[in-house]
């Protein structure tokens, strides 16, 4: 099947699971969600009926008996352009050297690093989840391993990263070969982890919390990951434009901290505010500074990304005073 028709079929499963009508226009509405990464779509509605994974016309599609599952699978898999865009990522950034600059001017060092925890909050966290040697850690959303490899070297622990973008697997396990001792790297999906009960003394989320499907059910499946009297630290910006009901920017308040507070977590919060309102205008002005090189290099996908994230949801937040940045560590009960 080609990803376009792979695309048509995820999206009509969003509008059954958004509850909205499903005419074709409604369904090319979401087009918008695939970014720079959206395929031709118009040879896939006939195409589509003619293999029977969908059936009716322009004005209602549904899902068959047959299209149903491959429909639910690839919108799990691949909603939106994120998925598309990390599996693009990964492998440019390791090879470019405008991508090495801008992590080590804007986080400190270069770890292929993709979210937005700088080295002076890394450290913070593995003291705040105070990993040792021989520890076990889950690094999910690991991306190109940079991050875990950095706990691993700094520590002696053993450290797992997982990403469900396999390009990424791939760079960090060519990366990482002589260290597969204490350094492994999964494909996997953080909505259906498939892990044993109890495995992991710690397991972190750098910026990753933001793709989970259910958010209560996926926080409790991380926590059974976790030995009784282990961590688990996420780091979170928080950046509602949209009004969230009162409080929502509080650390306590935040949908992280209440999906904690309905499990009946205990948990602690560390405001990383302050010091990230110069995140963001940093990333933008590194960025633009190596435009030519990311042109140069063809990556500039990187640029507009970064671009994007900055101009359509940080900046405008910060300036709304509604960004807020938070570590969030959960302590896990020993009974
Ligand atoms: C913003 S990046 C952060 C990467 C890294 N933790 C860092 O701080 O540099 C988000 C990562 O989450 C991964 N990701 C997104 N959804 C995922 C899912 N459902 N399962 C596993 N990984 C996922 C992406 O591929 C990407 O590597």
């Amino acid at each position: 099947m080609n990803e376009a028709d792979i695309q048509v079929l995820a999206t009509i499963r969003r509008t059954e699971v958004e509850g909205e009508s499903s005419d074709r226009t409604t369904i090319e509405s979401h087009a918008e969600k695939y970014w720079k990464y959206l395929e031709d779509w118009s040879d896939s509605w006939t195409r589509l009926v003619d293999t029977g994974f969908i059936a009716g016309d322009d004005s209602g599609y549904k899902l068959t008996e047959s299209g149903r599952p491959l429909a639910e699978k690839f919108y799990a898999e691949r909603p939106d352009y994120f998925w598309y865009y990390y599996q693009h990522y990964y492998p440019a950034a390791q090879a470019s050297k405008a991508h090495s600059e801008l992590c080590v001017r804007v986080y400190g060092r270069n770890l292929t690093q993709e979210g937005q925890a700088d080295m002076d909050s890394l450290n913070d966290l593995i003291a705040y989840l105070e990993i040792r040697k021989d520890d076990r850690v889950l690094d999910l959303g690991c991306g190109a391993g940079g991050i875990s490899e950095y706990i691993a070297d700094e520590t002696g622990a053993h450290v797992t990263g997982l990403d469900y973008a396999k390009s990424a697997i791939d760079v960090a396990m060519n990366r990482t070969e002589g260290k597969r001792d204490r350094l492994t790297f999964v494909e996997g999906d953080m909505n259906a982890l498939e892990f044993p009960k109890h495995c992991f003394d710690q397991v972190i989320s750098l910026d990753t919390i933001y793709w989970v499907a259910d958010v209560d059910q996926a926080l409790a499946s991380i926590v059974r990951l976790i030995k009784p009297g282990g961590k688990f630290g996420i780091f979170i910006t928080n950046s509602p434009l949209t009004d969230d009901g009162p409080g929502a920017c509080e650390p306590r308040g935040t949908w992280i901290a209440q999906s904690l507070k309905r499990l009946g977590l205990d948990f602690e919060a560390h405001d990383y505010t302050e010091n990230f309102l110069l995140f963001w205008p940093k990333m933008k002005e590194v960025v633009m500074d190596l435009y030519d090189d990311f042109v140069a290099e063809g990556n500039e996908v990187i640029f507009d990304s970064f671009m994007l994230d900055a101009d359509g949801d940080y900046l405008p937040a910060a300036a709304a005073g509604k960004l807020r940045r938070y570590l969030y560590i959960v302590n896990v009960s020993v009974s």
